[in-house]
């Protein structure tokens, strides 16, 4: 980035004014800095305008080609790293058509005829963004894929399923997966949904109430594979709702990823000892030497917030504007790029971290010792043979005391014992036999939840069946 001192002569409104704005604001008001990021895809747009300004006959199909040849060599120069961004030129659009200019001569001057960088930078976010979903659904389907294959390895692994943090019910692991697995799918139509609204033209705006030219919007909708027209000029250079969706849905997502971080802390804490994660995603301490830990799940719950903050950046951004165009919408596009960067860097490391995941099942299997976690199936058991429910609860909850006195889990308490303590219930007692103890082990807990939605292995099975196919279409 070069700053030449020679205030605004190169600018595109340079006629204008008397004397040169200072370095400061030189500086506080170029986003060259970071737009150069949508160089191609401004690129893009222009090549677009410029045919459509040539099959108007708008300008000569001379200048069209020239045009073409001048972003050819522009767009090799940016890939190459030999392009020379300027301050002076404030942005991505100036820098590019300032050297489109010295390549080409006037050519490079009538490009931006019947066209604004109001409409340009819409465009050009719109593209941008566009390609970044396209990326981040793709990425979403990588890490699907993997999570799939875990979760149908462990279709069958017990593990502890809690509410309130405490043991609740016995679920599989792969079931506990596939939670994931359904919050990411609705990721992806929230992304696939943006896109949409993203995939509107606003190029034919021009500053903000159309231009005098004979334009053909169509064309260059479809040039640029826009599904329609905006149809409001002011409206089209105006509002970024499109970028805010598109923060709101990376905020979604990645608060999902963030409770899965969570999730992995925790089993991977020595006190819940469920997996351990591949080395290459955790960290030693400088001090204390027996440590490994979590830091990349960390990190993902840590980045969530800075995500919320880009929402709330944009939100903020937006509310106050009357129409239409205002530079604030400049502020736009750092919150966008950092949401979309994090977004992106969290979901490939997330399709990489998913595969290195070792999982301790019979620790899984010894938790569940611990919390009574087939109470509910010993009080549907009384319920099906004729109690109550209410009273079933009872009975049920004087058994788990007596339990927890003698120190042991439901299933190793005998018959006699198990009716012994729920004497005070009438009705209950009688209702127990043999049979009781197959439904109160994990395997009978988790087999009889056998309906869509439900935890039984089969269930599982099936569900991650669906998954696939859903994917692969
Ligand atoms: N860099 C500007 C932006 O990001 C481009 C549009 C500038 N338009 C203007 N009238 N100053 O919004």
């Amino acid at each position: 980035m070069t700053d030449k001192s020679s205030g605004n002569a190169s600018g595109a409104w340079s006629g204008r004014f008397s004397e040169p704005v200072s370095d400061l604001v030189k500086r506080y008001t170029a986003s060259v800095f970071f737009d150069c990021r949508m160089a191609a895809q401004d690129i893009r747009g222009s090549l677009a305008h410029a045919r459509m300004l040539a099959r108007q006959g708008i300008i000569g199909n001379q200048d069209l080609s020239d045009i073409e040849r001048g972003m050819a060599q522009i767009l090799g120069e940016i890939e190459r790293g030999e392009f020379t961004w300027t301050l002076d030129g404030e942005d991505v659009h100036m820098n590019i058509e300032q050297r489109l200019t010295a390549l080409i001569g006037d050519a490079g001057k009538r490009l931006h005829t019947g066209r604004s960088r109001n409409d340009q930078v819409a465009t050009d976010i719109r593209l941008w963004l566009r390609d970044t979903i396209d990326s981040i659904l793709a990425l979403i389907g990588d890490f699907q894929t993997n999570l799939l294959n875990l979760a149908e390895e462990h279709a069958a692994t017990p593990l502890p399923g809690h509410t309130h943090l405490q043991i609740a019910q016995p679920v599989t692991f792969g079931h506990h997966l596939m939670a994931y697995s359904e919050m990411l799918r609705r990721d992806a139509e929230r992304f696939a949904d943006v896109r949409r609204r993203v995939n509107r033209l606003p190029l034919g705006s021009a500053a903000l109430a159309g231009t005098t030219y004979p334009i053909d919007r169509e064309f260059v909708a479809r040039e640029l594979g826009f599904d329609e027209v905006c149809e409001n000029s002011l409206d089209a250079v105006s509002d970024r709702d499109f970028a805010i969706e598109f923060c709101a849905a990376v905020a979604v997502a990645m608060m999902h990823l963030s409770r899965l971080s969570e999730e992995l802390i925790l089993w991977m804490s020595p006190r819940f000892g469920f997996i351990d994660l591949a080395d290459r995603f955790t960290t030693g301490s400088s001090i204390m030497p027996q440590k490994k830990n979590p830091d990349v799940p960390e990190l993902v719950r840590g980045k969530t917030g800075r995500v919320n903050g880009h929402l709330i950046a944009l939100l903020t951004l937006m509310k106050g504007q009357p129409l239409a165009y205002n530079k604030d919408n400049q502020e736009d596009k750092e919150p966008i790029f950092d949401a979309a960067d994090t977004m992106i860097d969290t979901l490939r490391i997330y399709a990489d971290m998913i595969t290195g995941i070792k999982v301790k099942a019979h620790n899984m299997r010894e938790a569940l010792k611990l919390g009574f976690a087939t109470a509910t199936d010993l009080a549907d058991y009384l319920v099906k043979k004729g109690l109550p429910f209410r009273d079933a609860h009872e009975a049920v909850a004087l058994a788990v005391r007596a339990a927890e006195t003698k120190g042991c889990d439901l299933p190793q308490m005998s018959l006699d014992a198990l009716r012994a303590c729920m004497a005070h219930v009438p009705g209950a007692a009688e209702k127990l036999a043999d049979d009781i103890f197959g439904v109160l082990t994990v395997e009978g807990s988790l087999a009889a939840r056998n309906h869509i939605g439900g935890t039984a292995p089969e269930q599982v099975r099936a569900a991650i069946a669906r998954a696939r196919a859903r994917l692969a279409k």
